[in-house]
C-alpha cells in the first residue's frame, strides 16, 4: 500500500538547509496497522507529509498503491495533535466537510446531502457522538473533538488513514478511550492507518507493526511485529510481555536520541 524506498528530504531551512530524512525505507501492507516512533524532531510529521503529497522527496521514492506520489494524495484521511475543528459549524457539518470538498462526493452533495447526513451520523453514532451531532467544538471536551476529528477523516472512506500524535493532547483515561474507539474504526473499516505517536504503550496496543525512528536525519531503526491476538482490549497493556515490548522500545529510543 505504502512504499517509501531510500528517502531523503532536506528543506532548505531560513538558517540553511535541514536535512529531516535520510535513507529512510518504510513499507506499509494493505490493511496494517503501522506505528511511528521516535524522538522529537526525527522527521516523523515529514515521513507523513511525504507520504500524502504535501512535500516531495529530495531523493528517492515515495509510492501509495503502486503509484509515485506526485501531489496530495486523495485516498488519505488525516487527524493531527489538534483537533481543528471549524468552531462555526456543528459536529455534524465538521465531519461532512470533506464530502463538500473532495471529488467525487462534491459533485453530489448537495443532491445526496441527505444520505451524507445519515452516513456521518452512522459515524458519530460509532464513536459515541450521535447526541453531540447539533453541538459547536466549543462545547465540546477535548476528547470528544478529537472523536469528531476521527469521524471526519473517514468520512469520505479513505483506504489510508494518517495520524500525527492524535491523542497527544488528551489525558490519560480518554486516550485509552480513544484507543479502543480506533481499534474498532480499523476493525469495522478495514483502512490501512500510519499512527506517530510518543506514546509507546499507545502504538504496542494499536499497531501490528512498530517502526523506531532513528534522531534526526530519520530513517527507520529498527521494526518490530507486534503479534499480540486480536481482538485486543485494554488488559493486555498490563501483561508482561507488553511490558517487555514496552521496555525494548523504550531502549531503541533512548539509543537513537543518544546517537544524536
Ligand atoms: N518547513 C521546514 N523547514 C525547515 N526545517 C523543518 C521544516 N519542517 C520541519 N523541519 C525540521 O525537520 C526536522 C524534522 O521535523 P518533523 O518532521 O516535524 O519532526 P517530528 O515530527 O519527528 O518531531 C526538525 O528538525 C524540524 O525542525
Ligand atoms: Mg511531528
Amino acid at each position: 500500500m505504502i512504499a517509501l524506498d531510500n528517502v531523503t528530504l532536506t528543506y532548505p531551512g531560513r538558517t540553511g538547509p535541514v536535512t529531516a530524512l535520510a535513507g529512510t525505507t518504510l513499507h506499509v501492507r494493505r490493511g496494517e496497522f503501522a506505528a511511528v516512533v521516535g524522538p522529537s524532531g526525527c522527521g516523523k510529521s515529514t515521513l507523513m507529509k511525504l507520504v500524502t503529497g504535501l512535500i516531495r522527496p529530495t531523493s528517492g521514492t515515495v509510492a501509495v498503491e503502486g503509484k509515485p506520489v506526485t501531489g496530495p494524495v486523495k485516498l488519505a484521511g488525516m487527524a493531527f495533535q489538534n483537533a481543528n475543528l471549524l468552531p462555526w459549524r456543528t459536529v455534524l457539518a465538521n465531519v461532512m466537510l470533506p464530502l463538500e470538498i473532495v471529488p467525487p462526493y462534491r459533485q453530489r452533495f448537495s443532491r445526496d446531502k441527505a444520505a451524507f447526513q445519515d452516513k456521518a451520523m452512522a459515524l458519530l453514532n460509532v464513536v459515541g457522538l450521535g447526541a453531540f451531532a447539533d453541538r459547536f467544538p466549543w462545547e465540546m471536551s477535548g476528547g470528544m473533538q478529537q472523536r469528531a476529528s476521527l469521524c471526519r477523516a473517514l468520512i469520505h472512506e479513505p483506504a489510508l488513514l494518517m495520524l500525527d500524535e492524535p491523542f497527544a493532547a488528551l489525558d490519560a483515561f480518554t486516550r485509552e478511550e480513544l484507543w479502543c474507539v480506533l481499534r474498532d474504526l480499523w476493525q469495522k473499516l478495514g483502512f490501512t492507518v500510519i499512527l506517530v505517536t510518543h506514546d509507546l504503550r499507545e502504538a504496542g496496543f494499536l499497531a501490528d507493526t512498530i517502526h523506531v525512528m532513528s534522531a534526526r536525519p530519520g530513517r527507520i531503526a529498527e521494526t518490530r511485529a507486534v503479534d499480540f491476538p486480536r481482538p485486543r482490549d485494554l488488559d493486555v497493556c498490563y501483561t508482561p510481555d507488553f511490558t517487555q515490548l514496552v521496555h525494548e522500545l523504550r531502549g531503541k529510543i533512548a539509543e537513537a536520541r543518544q546517537a544524536a
